[in-house]
C-alpha cells in the first residue's frame, strides 16, 4: 500500500491542480509571444522542497528555451498565475473580506496604513477593498522573494505606488464587470532586498489581485 498527497482537503488538490493548469497557460502564452511555441507536455512545474524559498514553484522547460519564473495563487472560485522569462514575478489573489484594526497593525507599516486609506478615498473604493488590495501586495511582495510569510511582513513592504493608467486587456473572472478597477503601477519595494517593481492592481468580482515582477538583475 502506497499513501501520498501534497494536500488532504480535495477543495485543496482542486486548487493545486487549477493553480498548475492556470500556470502552465500563462507560460504558453508568454512563451509564444516571443515566437517559442510549446505544448503543455514540453513544460514541468515542481516547486522548492527544502530551504529558505520552500514551496515556490520552479518550471522545467525543453533545452534551448530560455528559463522562465512563475507565481501562481488560488482563492475561493479563481486560480490565477503570472509567468515571465526575464527576472521574478509574485502574484496573488484574494477574495475581498473584511479585516479588523488588528489584523492592519499586524500587517501593515503607519506608512502603509496612510497610504492605503488615501487611496481607498481617491479612488472612491471600500475600505475592506483597499484592505485586500493591501496584503495582495505583501503577500506578492514575498511569493517574488520566494520566502513567502517567513518574512515579516511588517518588514517587507512599500510606501507607496505610481500608477500609470490602466490596462487595457480585461481579466476574465475579475474586471469583466461593471465597477472593476485595474491599473498599471511601479512600486519600490523596503526592506532587505530594496526593489523597483512594476506591475498590476485589479479588484473586480469581489476579489483583488496584486501582480509584481521585478527584471533579472543586470551585470555590472
Ligand atoms: C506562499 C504563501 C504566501 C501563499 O499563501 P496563500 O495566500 O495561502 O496562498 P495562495 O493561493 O496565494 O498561493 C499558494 C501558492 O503559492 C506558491 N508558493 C508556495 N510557497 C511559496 C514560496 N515560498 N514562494 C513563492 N510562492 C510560493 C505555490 O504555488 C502555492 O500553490 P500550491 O500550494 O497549490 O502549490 C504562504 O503559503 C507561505 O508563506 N508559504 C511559505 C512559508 C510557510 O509555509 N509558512 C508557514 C506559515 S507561516
Amino acid at each position: 500500500m502506497a499513501v501520498s498527497g501534497m494536500h488532504r482537503l480535495p477543495e485543496r488538490r482542486v486548487a493545486h491542480l487549477a493553480g498548475r493548469v492556470a500556470a502552465k497557460s500563462a507560460l504558453l502564452h508568454h512563451l509564444a509571444a516571443s515566437g517559442v511555441r510549446l505544448v503543455a507536455q514540453e513544460l514541468g512545474i515542481s516547486q522548492v522542497m527544502a530551504g529558505p524559498e520552500q514551496g515556490r514553484p520552479v518550471v522545467q522547460v525543453p533545452p534551448g528555451t530560455p528559463a522562465c519564473d512563475v507565481s501562481i495563487s488560488h482563492s475561493k472560485d479563481l486560480a490565477v498565475a503570472v509567468a515571465t522569462t526575464g527576472g521574478r514575478v509574485g502574484v496573488d489573489l484574494e477574495a475581498v473580506q473584511p479585516r479588523g484594526p488588528g489584523f492592519h497593525d499586524e500587517v501593515f507599516t503607519d506608512v502603509e496604513q496612510d497610504w492605503l486609506m488615501h487611496c481607498q478615498r481617491h479612488h472612491g473604493r471600500e475600505p475592506d477593498e483597499l484592505w485586500s488590495l493591501g496584503w495582495c501586495l505583501k503577500e506578492a511582495l514575498v511569493k517574488r522573494t520566494g520566502h513567502g510569510l517567513r518574512d515579516s511582513l511588517q518588514q517587507v513592504g512599500f510606501t507607496g505606488w505610481e500608477e500609470h493608467g490602466p490596462l487595457s486587456a480585461v481579466i476574465p473572472g475579475l474586471t469583466d464587470a461593471p465597477g472593476a478597477f485595474c491599473v498599471r503601477i511601479t512600486l519600490n519595494s523596503t526592506g532587505p532586498g530594496r526593489e523597483t517593481l512594476s506591475g498590476l492592481l485589479a479588484l473586480g468580482r469581489g476579489y483583488a489581485l496584486a501582480v509584481l515582477h521585478v527584471p533579472e538583475a543586470r551585470p555590472a
